[in-house]
């Protein structure tokens, strides 16, 4: 779809909206959009993102991603861009990025007239939240115009209008069922979002370790879709970075465990192990765990180890047949304190 603006200054913008699949390819026409993004002698994302950036601009990724690309042009040339992915079997959640306006067209209403497209195209084939991350004050009063509200950290979400946003969470990600278990997919990327994103449980602090995803106000997430991306490469990596989720009977994602082990043999065998669940599923955590658990010891991971700071946690750990060993004293610093890190282990055998 292409859609014509007459901007404030009384140039036209040609926004075309590419849906799942349309205008994709490894032609000029993806090569202009992807040197424009990565800004290769200023680049401004980390190479994991642009990774992936490539695979959907040359439409290689995995297909249970439905992601639009919205590119801005002016007489022919590329000012703008924006994106959005979701899931295509449930395009319930999303995530919003890769949102940039050439230095020299700023101001000009771009980046809001792809926002909009964005945000609209979302509600329309019935998504209900959408996730970004953001420090940049500019961008931040652009998604506020649009509906997107801070949330957590540095990330903002744009609720279904009409949604109660103080009871989303709990409703959301309540109880159906106890869910089942599958291999993560790349659709999940607004899935995992919110579920690392999410508030609660409060007291368990940690969310994603590796990623230094903490939830203990005033520290606060230090990214929101770069979680995924980043867990998403050490998968594909290797199968012994085994990553499980738990989908509950709303095919919603509720828990997730994944292992990341060193490529170099001699350590390969050690794995890191990360874990989420929303309060409701708590109690299938160690499911989860135990299928990932499974599939890295049939990749020859030995030990796997992973750490809390809050006993809620650790628990969950210890339920999953975790043993503590050893304590790092104040090795994650909270901003008005720093607290002790326990490292636990679980052997494989
Ligand atoms: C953020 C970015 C995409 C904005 O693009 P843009 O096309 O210039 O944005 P627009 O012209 O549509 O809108 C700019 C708005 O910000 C407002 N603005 C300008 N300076 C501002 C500031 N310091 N604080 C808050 N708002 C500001 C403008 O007034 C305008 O809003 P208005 O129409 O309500 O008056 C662009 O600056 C960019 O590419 N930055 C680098 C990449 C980035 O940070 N991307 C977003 C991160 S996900």
């Amino acid at each position: 779809m292409e859609k014509v603006f007459a901007l404030p200054n009384g140039e036209e913008l040609v926004a075309s909206v590419l849906g799942p699949g349309e205008g994709r390819g490894t032609t000029a026409v993806q090569h202009e959009i992807y040197s424009f993004l990565t800004r290769p002698f200023d680049p401004w994302m980390v190479p994991t993102e642009g990774g992936f950036l490539a695979e959907f601009l040359a439409g290689t990724h995995d297909p249970s991603l439905a992601d639009t690309m919205l590119v801005g042009r002016i007489d022919g040339t590329v000012v703008g861009t924006a994106w959005h992915g979701t899931d295509r079997d449930l395009p319930e959640m999303g995530g919003y990025g890769f949102v940039f306006t050439e230095p020299e067209q700023r101001g000009k209403g771009i980046a809001q007239r792809l926002t909009e497209l964005s945000i609209n195209g979302f509600w329309a084939v019935g998504g209900q939240v959408s996730y970004l991350g953001t420090v940049n004050p500019v961008a931040q009063h652009i998604y506020e115009k649009h509906g997107y509200r801070h949330y957590n950290g540095l990330t903002y979400r744009a609720l279904r209008p009409g949604t109660d946003a103080d009871t989303f969470d709990e409703t959301f990600f309540g109880r159906a069922g106890d869910g089942e278990i599958r291999e993560i997919r790349l659709g999940d990327i607004g899935a995992y979002t919110g579920l690392v994103m999410l508030l609660e449980p409060v007291e368990w602090i940690v969310r994603d370790y590796t990623e230094a995803m903490f939830y203990a106000p005033p520290v606060q997430a230090s990214g929101c879709l770069r979680p995924f991306f980043n867990s998403m490469t050490r998968h594909a990596a290797s199968p012994a970075n085994a990553w499980k989720v738990l989908v509950n009977d709303n095919g919603r994602l509720v828990a997730s465990a994944n292992l990341w082990a060193p490529t170099h043999a001699p350590v390969a065998a050690n794995a890191t192990m990360e874990f989420q669940a929303a309060p409701a599923y708590v109690d299938r955590a160690t499911a989860v765990i135990e299928a990932a658990l499974q599939d890295a010891a049939a990749n020859d991971v030995r030990a796997v180890r992973a750490c809390g700071v809050a006993e809620a946690r650790l628990a969950v750990l210890r339920e999953a047949g975790f043993v503590d060993e050893v304590v790092q004293p104040g090795a994650l610093d909270l901003g008005d304190q720093r607290v002790d890190v326990t490292v636990m282990r679980r052997d494989l055998g």
